[in-house]
């Protein structure tokens, strides 16, 4: 295990009726607030309504900026940095899933930059300070509510990308798992498929960390236990909040910690949305039971052996290839069964005229990775899926 210093300070009200608490928590960093929301759910479900009346009674004011986009854009950071700094506003609330909280996050920074918002995005060592961000969860996927990171998308360019700040990581988060029973079902089995790759992406490291790894073993077991339960009874509290509690310690570094390694499936998946706009925990989905099947060698097999055994209950007598193999097989079929496509052509991509330069951009972020990929091993990652 490798050195690490462990800090992980969102404060977290979770359970029904937690908003309750969301302007007392609010409060703590100012009065005026920059409300940040999708295209609408939260009107639908009567969220926008209950913290727009807490927000009255405790004597915030706030401005708005709604219509965050799945995959969220750089042109809504920026619209919503200005609206920040013409308004002297000091905190900032998203409402919703990880694109609303990322969208919050590079707004919060790009408030205090001088220069434009996508600087922040290329490079996070340029996020000096940010507002702070107080998030209210509506969706179980990205753990955007407890981690320091975010995804921002530039469509002129076809630029997805990931920066990362500590003062980017929300105060506080808000977590009522009732705020989930009106998540479709293709959103929850994808927000399901997305908390398993980030749980995968830091168990397949070269370092060790035994416990970190059973930990890891647990939030897959619990996934794969909720996630089919949430997907088939929306309604089903424990499901709900077993898969939302699951989502944000999934990325919150805890699993990484004295075991840090640098993603593998997140990098390929992010040229997907990038060019083709599709559901992040979708490409995920698609591309996990490749990239495993790829990466199986001599070197890897006890790993994705052991992954077989303790996440998919499959037996330790079979050969540890068998074994391995069994269990890459179960993650493709649970995905199925969740409901999620297992081919990119199903998944909105028509062809596969673009997987070269999407590819090469994918192999810049690969090094160092668990099993380093050439340009030419993403692409044929890319074929076998499609
Ligand atoms: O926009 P609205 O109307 O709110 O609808 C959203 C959206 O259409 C809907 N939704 C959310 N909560 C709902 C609801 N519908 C009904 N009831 C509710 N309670 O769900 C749709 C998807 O929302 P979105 O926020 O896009 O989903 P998700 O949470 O999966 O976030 C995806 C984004 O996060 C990035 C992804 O790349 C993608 O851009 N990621 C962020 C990470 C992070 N910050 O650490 C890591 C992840 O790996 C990921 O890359
Ligand atoms: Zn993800």
């Amino acid at each position: 295990m490798k050195n690490f210093i462990y800090s992980i300070p969102t404060t977290v009200y979770f359970g029904k009726d937690q908003i309750e608490n969301l302007g007392q928590a609010v409060s703590v960093y100012g009065k005026k607030v920059l409300l940040v929301y999708g295209g609408g759910s939260i009107k639908k479900n009567g969220i926008y309504d209950k913290v727009t009346s807490l927000f009255r009674e405790c004597g915030i004011s706030w401005e708005e900026l709604s219509g965050v986009d799945p995959n969220p854009r750089i042109d809504s950071v920026r619209a919503g940095a200005e609206i920040c700094r013409r308004g002297g506003l000091e905190v900032v609330v998203p409402i919703g899933g990880g694109s609303s909280i990322d969208c919050a996050k590079v707004i919060a920074a790009a408030a205090c930059y001088d220069g434009d918002a996508w600087d922040l995005v290329l490079d996070g060592s340029r996020i000096k300070s940010a507002l702070p961000i107080v998030a209210v969860l509506t969706l179980a996927a990205t753990g955007s509510e407890m981690d320091h990171i975010a995804v921002i998308s530039n469509m002129e360019t076809n630029d997805k990308l990931g920066t990362r700040a500590d003062c980017l990581r929300p105060k506080a988060a808000i977590m009522d798992p009732t705020y989930t029973e009106t998540v479709s079902a293709y959103q929850t089995a994808s927000g399901t498929a997305d908390i398993m790759s980030h749980t995968l992406e830091s168990y397949f490291s070269n370092a060790e960390g035994y416990m970190q790894d059973r930990m890891a073993e647990g939030i897959l077991k619990t996934c794969i236990e909720f996630g089919i339960r949430a997907v088939e009874h929306p309604d089903d509290y424990e499901a709900r909040a077993n898969l939302m509690w699951a989502g944000s310690w999934a990325i919150n570094d805890f699993l990484k910690l004295g075991k840090p390694v640098p993603w593998s499936v997140h990098p390929m998946e992010h040229e997907l949305s990038a060019y083709y706009d599709i559901t992040h925990g979708v490409g995920l989905a698609i591309l996990t039971p490749h990239w495993m099947r790829h990466v199986l060698c001599d070197r890897t097999v006890e790993k994705f052996r052991t992954y077989a055994v303790n996440v998919w209950g499959v037996s330790w007598e079979l050969s540890p290839y068998d074994a391995a193999q069994a269990g890459i097989e179960k993650t493709a079929e649970y995905f199925k069964k969740l409901g999620l496509p297992d081919r990119l052509s199903e998944a909105g991509i028509p062809d596969d005229k673009k997987f070269g330069i999407m590819a090469e951009k994918a192999a810049k972020k690969l090094k160092g990775t668990y099993a380093e990929l050439t340009k030419e091993e993403v692409e044929q990652i890319f074929r076998e899926a499609m």
